[in-house]
């Protein structure tokens, strides 16, 4: 199977392609290594997926159609993980442009470009964002999303929105992955398990390595993320902060 991974060099996106190449499938990655936060942590993160057979990478920009349209054309994607996106709440209110033309309207053409050619599956990611300032706990899918507090948030539900649109209207398969706060190894480091860590690590480096290796041995313990798949044997999953 060929699929297609946008932001496939990110925290995410980078984990899933190592996933796919693992299993035998084909991965075409196409990431435009924005300074969101440090290239050079992306270019790691792909290290080992280059230089598998069945790895293609696209240097380039999902706002970019027509060089979209060449991805699909060259490569044919049969199933599409969508991660590519500007994340992060807080920034997004400084720019909310930017996130509109990233996360939504490029999403539009992502989801356009798959009808047209004819994508088995396409899974879209959310965020936990989309549930404003819900304190019911847990959070159900079913719980309002009308109510986004960030530029972020509301591109997130809108692509959401649209990606509904496209399946009831093309009959497109997609499915919309509401991430909470993922953690693990190559996190992205404006995350705040990350700032923590570097803020402890200035304060008292002792201290912080201890609470690291219990952090870590938790994860361990869980092996998930907090998507919503943290054991309920050992209670609410300690991540409620949104993404
Ligand atoms: N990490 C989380 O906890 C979390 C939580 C909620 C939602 N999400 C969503 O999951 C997805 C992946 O998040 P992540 O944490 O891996 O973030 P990330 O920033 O590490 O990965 C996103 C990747 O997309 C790329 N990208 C951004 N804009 C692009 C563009 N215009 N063209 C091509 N590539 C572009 C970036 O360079 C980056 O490599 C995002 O859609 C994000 O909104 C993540």
């Amino acid at each position: 199977m060929r699929y297609l991974v946008t932001g496939g060099a990110g925290f995410i996106g980078s984990h899933v392609a190592e996933r796919l190449l693992a299993r035998g499938d084909d991965v075409i990655c196409v990431d435009n290594f924005n300074t969101y936060y440090d290239p050079q942590r992306k270019w790691h993160n792909i290290a080992a997926a280059q230089q598998q057979r069945g790895y293609r990478l696209v240097e380039g920009d999902i706002r970019d159609a027509e060089a979209m349209e060449d991805v699909f054309a060259r490569h044919r994607p049969q199933r599409i993980a969508h991660l590519a996106a500007m994340p992060g709440p807080r920034p997004s209110i400084a720019n909310p442009a930017l996130y509109s033309e990233v996360n939504l309207t490029a999403t539009v053409n992502l989801l356009e470009l798959a009808r047209r050619y004819e994508v088995e599956n396409f899974v879209l990611a959310s965020t936990s964002s989309v549930y404003g300032a819900s304190q019911k706990l847990p959070f159900v899918e079913s719980d309002p999303t009308d109510r986004p507090l960030s530029p972020y948030a509301a591109t997130k539900k809108a692509a959401e929105v649209l990606a509904h649109t496209f399946q009831a209207v093309h009959k497109l398969p997609i499915s919309v992955v509401r991430f909470f706060t993922v953690y693990g190894p190559r996190g992205r480091p404006d995350m705040t398990p990350y700032l923590f860590v570097d803020k402890w690590y200035d304060v008292n480096p002792l201290f912080c390595l201890t609470a690291v290796s219990i952090f870590t041995a938790t994860i361990r313990m869980s092996t998930t993320s907090s998507a919503g798949l943290w054991p309920r044997s050992i209670g609410p999953s300690p991540m409620r902060s949104t993404t």
